[in-house]
């Protein structure tokens, strides 16, 4: 099996797609693998029930890869706060003896996709303890960012409490936690493609030859002041002779 990372990938061994009704059967096994990995991991997840993740596909928000038989081996769906001013794709899951062949990161690579075409204006975030979710976020272009920036409303934070470390979370006011927090902001990255071209710009102008041309104005008035500096020093010499 080979390692791949593209985001719609179709190999001999997986597909990686747009949830359709035709994945709607496979909800439940998506919703047991869940719990167990949450229960191998030592931690919550956001627990959520099979008619939550048969409504996530079948409002298009669900990405799911399966195998040459038809069966889920990797899924993620999408999520909205504050009216799509926020984005997550949460529920990130491969099947055990799937992982380490960058099921994930396509996975998340098309759910990203999806939420960027959906909800072009939208923050994505996540909170996430796995350095490999962070690894793919961090390749998208997400960063670590204080849950301050995070969706203020409850129904965002009330994912975390299945999680065995929610009572960390409550304590410190949901300031901090054993996640970290993670955003895209669009607006980010509209300004660093303008500082990048704008970086670009300047190191082209540092290795361009001098242009005489375009300095010419500065030259002239340079030129200017020296004419009159040397016409007022005559005039001193002349006043000096005279006396
Ligand atoms: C986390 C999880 C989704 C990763 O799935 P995966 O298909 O194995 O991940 P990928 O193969 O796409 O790997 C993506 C990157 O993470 C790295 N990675 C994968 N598993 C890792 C691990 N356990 N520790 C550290 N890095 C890991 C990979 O090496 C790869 O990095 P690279 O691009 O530098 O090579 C999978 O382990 C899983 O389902 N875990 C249980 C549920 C879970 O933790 N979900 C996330 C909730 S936020």
């Amino acid at each position: 099996m080979e390692k791949v990372s593209v985001s719609e990938v179709l190999t001999n061994n997986y597909t990686v797609q747009v949830a359709t009704t035709e994945h709607l059967h496979l909800a439940e096994a998506i919703c047991h693998e869940m719990e167990e990995s949450a229960k191998a991991r030592g931690t919550g997840i956001a627990k959520r029930s099979p008619e939550y993740l048969r409504d996530k596909i079948k409002e298009g928000k669900a990405i799911v890869a399966t195998d040459d038989a038809g069966d889920f081996i990797g899924f993620c769906y999408v999520e909205t706060w504050e009216h799509g001013k926020f984005v997550a794709n949460s529920g990130l899951i491969v099947k055990p003896e799937w992982r380490k062949y960058g099921i994930a990161k396509a996975v998340k690579m098309r759910a990203f996709e999806l939420s960027r075409t959906n909800y072009p204006d939208a923050k994505i975030i996540g909170i996430t303890t796995s350095l490999a979710v962070m690894k793919i976020n961090s390749e998208l272009g997400y960063e670590p960012t204080t849950f301050s920036e995070l969706p203020v409303n409850d129904a965002f934070w009330n994912g975390c409490k299945s999680c065995v470390n929610y009572d960390v979370l409550t304590r410190t006011d949901r300031k901090h936690c054993l996640c970290t927090g993670m955003i895209f902001d669009p607006e980010w990255e509209k300004n660093k493609a303008k500082r990048e071209s704008e970086a670009i710009k300047e190191k082209q102008e540092e290795h361009e030859p001098w242009n005489f041309l375009k300095d010419v104005n500065v030259l002239e008035r340079l030129k200017s002041i020296k004419e009159k500096m040397f016409l007022k020093m005559q005039a001193k010499r002349a006043e000096r002779q005279a006396v």
